[in-house]
């Protein structure tokens, strides 16, 4: 495997670069670049002593808070340790599992696969169609042999997505073969609505959905996630198997802070489409220099650089120097060569991250 960063690799980075982590700006992580809520901040102090307490054993607060979030009825959601827990909950959830992955796949998907015991098969989007979702395509490779599908939505790394009204095809098929299929939606905040598949939830009840609040509220060290599904045996028996209490006292009140931000959420949402749209508009100059991208639904975009030129390890070396620290995407199966990875920061860092590629292939 070619040598990669992930996103939270920072501090292997100031020690084999020698860049103080502190002043990295990530275009890896794909967190937000607006910090976390002023709800938040101003209220947590208030709710300190709340650590003295176990957390609420079935987090009924948070779970009504989730619900008026994004409209799924509060019995259907359960709560995990960031997306993470829901991932490896719901792939442990059948003995040796077989199950199908979206590629070029998030590692811990597989990992989780093979911890579980089981085998893992892959539904690859391909580069010569933009990386976009083939239904069709993926409607016939599924099988009654699987135990679940996971499709990323929006996808990581290549940030296309799959509308609602495809996935409702697709949920069709799976309800048929007797399929659970988890979308993990760690990055649906900041895409458009008619990605959003809680609304699918009520139909299928095969459809379990994974969310988080790491990337979108800019908080990955709080450890929110949440699944939403109707099938009412499968979220209990995910809750049995899991350990309690996942989710901590401190943190289920920020979250809850941070939920009822409806303007941090309104701007948030705002800042990102105007900036995917303006960043896209600058890639588009780029396209003389041979570098191209894959049309981003989410908070960050998928590069493929010209060949015979800086290679992608040659530009995240040149960036992280500059201490803007890009995902040399590598380590995926199919962006082996000339494929890099960044996410949308604050205006002047994009921008500045944008003249430095362009400089690189000029
Ligand atoms: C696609 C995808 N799913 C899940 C996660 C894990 O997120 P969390 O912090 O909620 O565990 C990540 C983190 O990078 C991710 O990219």
């Amino acid at each position: 495997m070619k040598e990669a960063f992930h996103g939270s690799d920072i501090e292997k980075i100031e020690e084999k670069y020698g860049v103080s982590a502190d002043e990295i700006i990530s275009f890896a992580a794909n967190v937000s670049p607006l910090g976390v809520s002023s709800l938040y901040l101003n209220g947590i102090s208030e709710k300190l002593h709340c650590v003295e307490r176990y957390p609420e054993r079935d987090y009924g607060r948070l779970r009504d808070a989730i619900s008026s979030y994004c409209g799924a009825k509060s019995s259907n959601i359960i709560m995990g340790s960031g997306s993470s827990e829901l991932i490896s909950a719901v792939i442990k959830h059948h003995p040796a599992p077989e199950v199908m992955i979206t590629a070029p796949a998030y590692a811990e998907y597989a990992r989780n696969v093979a911890i579980a015991g089981g085998n893992s098969r892959y539904y690859s989007l391909k580069a010569e169609e933009g990386f976009e979702f083939d239904t069709n395509r993926l409607i016939d490779s599924l099988t009654d042999e699987l135990d679940l599908l996971i499709i990323c939505n929006p996808m990581n790394p290549t940030g296309t997505a799959l509308k609602s009204s495809e996935l409702d095809r697709v949920l069709e098929r799976c309800e048929e073969l007797d399929i659970i299929c988890a979308v993990d939606e760690t990055y649906v905040d900041f895409a458009d609505d008619e990605y959003d598949a809680t609304s699918l939830a009520e139909v299928y009840p095969c459809l379990f959905i994974i969310r988080s609040m790491s990337k979108f509220f800019s908080a990955p060290g709080l450890r929110i996630g949440y699944g939403i599904t109707t099938d009412e045996t499968l979220l209990k028996e995910i809750e049995e198997n899991k350990d309690p209490w996942s989710v901590s006292s401190l943190s289920n009140e920020a979250a809850i802070l941070m939920l009822k931000d409806r303007d941090y959420i309104a701007e948030s949402k705002k800042y990102m489409a105007s900036e995917r749209e303006r960043v896209c508009r600058k890639l588009d100059s780029l396209k003389p220099l041979g570098i191209t991208y894959t049309v981003p639904r989410a908070n960050f975009v998928l590069l493929h650089l010209p060949e015979n030129r800086l290679s992608a390890k040659g530009l995240f070396e040149k960036a992280i120097r500059e201490k803007m620290m890009i995902r040399n995407c590598a380590d995926y199966s199919g962006l082996e060569n000339g494929y890099v990875r960044f996410c949308f920061m604050k205006e002047e860092d994009d921008d500045r991250l944008l003249s430095l590629i362009k400089e690189a292939y000029t």
